[in-house]
Parts: structure tokens; sequence; C-alpha cells
């Protein structure tokens, strides 16, 4: 039987994170999701078409460090908005979310439109300050030139286009349980996921 761990929220929360412990912990294939839009967004910089680069998109050859960047970030919030961009993607993620022996899936519409009928949905979310800190902590980490002050702007600017888009927009689903990160560590966070996914399994 299929048994989709949907997990949501927006930019910096810990999604990422927790869907790659859970996905471990239990098993489980896990899609980053944002990484197809990322891909998206990186071909647009590059002078692309957004539309035909979503269409032409190959999801086994996305190279998830270089996407990781700020720029990119903000590109693929801007290419998410076109309904044509999302409706290139969605056949993919579906597909995913219903392998035979389950899947772990982060992102921003899992729970409300890519798998409506997940097992597990949570929605993962912190205040706009904590995901800055640690946004700015990961990208210094990298090695990129960061200024909290520039993330927290953009972190709140991804939201807003995130949150206010007509289709999809980022919102939890009514069945979602809300996991809210802000004082808890990511090792807390982490078992806090996996109890609950260990409740439904
Ligand atoms: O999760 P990540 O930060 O990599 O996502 C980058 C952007 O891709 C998001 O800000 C959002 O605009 C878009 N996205 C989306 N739907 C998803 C995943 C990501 O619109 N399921």
């Amino acid at each position: 039987m299929s048994f989709c761990v949907a997990i949501d929220g927006p930019a910096a929360a810990g999604k990422g994170t927790i869907a790659k412990s859970v996905a471990t912990h239990f098993e489980l294939p896990h899609l980053d999701s944002g990484l197809l839009y990322r891909a998206v967004g990186a071909r647009e910089l590059q002078g692309e078409d957004p539309v035909s680069a979503a269409e032409a998109l190959d999801p086994s050859e996305l190279d998830a460090e270089k996407l990781r960047t700020a720029e990119i970030a903000k590109a693929a919030s801007r290419v998410a908005v076109i309904p044509e961009v999302r409706a290139a993607l969605v056949d993919f993620q579906r597909v995913f979310a219903q392998r035979a022996g389950g899947a772990v899936i982060d992102g921003r519409d899992i729970g409300t439109v890519i798998a409506p009928d997940a097992a597990v949905k949570l929605f993962v979310t912190a205040s706009v300050e904590a995901r800055a800190e640690r946004r700015h902590a990961e990208l210094m980490a990298r090695g990129e030139a960061s200024d909290l002050a520039q993330v927290r702007d953009d972190v709140a600017a991804r939201d807003r286009r995130d949150r206010e888009r007509t289709l999809s927009p980022l919102v939890a689903a009514e069945d979602a349980l809300t996991l809210d990160t802000t004082d808890l560590t990511i090792e807390e966070a982490v078992e806090a996921a996996i109890a609950a996914v260990a409740a439904k399994r």
C-alpha cells in the first residue's frame, strides 16, 4: 500500500532536514519538490523560457548543490507562480507520491494539491526571524556572501509570493499537523516529526 508523507511549509523552517530524516528513518524515498522549481528558475536565469524549461525538465538530473543559492531560490519562487510551469511538474510529483513502497515529499503544496490523500501531512513552520537566521548561517557555511537583514527581506518576500499566489498557494492542509520549530532544535523537530509519522505507520 502506498504511504505518502507530505511535508509543507515556508522557506528555512526545517522541512528539508525533517523530510530527509523521516525518509531515512522509515527507509522511504524522498523528493525535495523545491528542486524542480529551482531547476526551472536556474534555466530562466540563463535566458530560457520557464514553461519550455519545465516541460523539458529531467528530474533525474537535478544538481541539488548547484541549485541551493539565494539567487536561484528567488527565481524559483518567480517561476512557481506560472500555471503552465506548475502543470508541467505535477505528474512527476504525483507518480512519486503514489510509489507502492511509500514516499516522503516536501514542498509548498504537497498535502493540498500533489497528494491530498497522503497518509501523513505535516506543516512545518517557524517565525521569520528564526528562519532568516538559519538560512543566513546556512549560506555562510556554504561560503556564500550573506547579510542577515537582506536574508530576512528575501525570506519575507518569498513567503508573500508563495502565500499570495492564486494557484497552489502555501497553506496548511486542513488535516495537517502543524509543527512550529521556532523554539526547537533540529533534533527535537526531527523527533516530533518521526513520532507523528510513526503514529500513522
Ligand atoms: O523549498 P525551496 O525553498 O527549495 O523552494 C523554492 C521555491 O519553489 C519556493 O519558494 C516556492 O516558490 C517554489 N515551490 C513551490 N511548490 C513546491 C515547492 C517549491 O511553489 N511544492
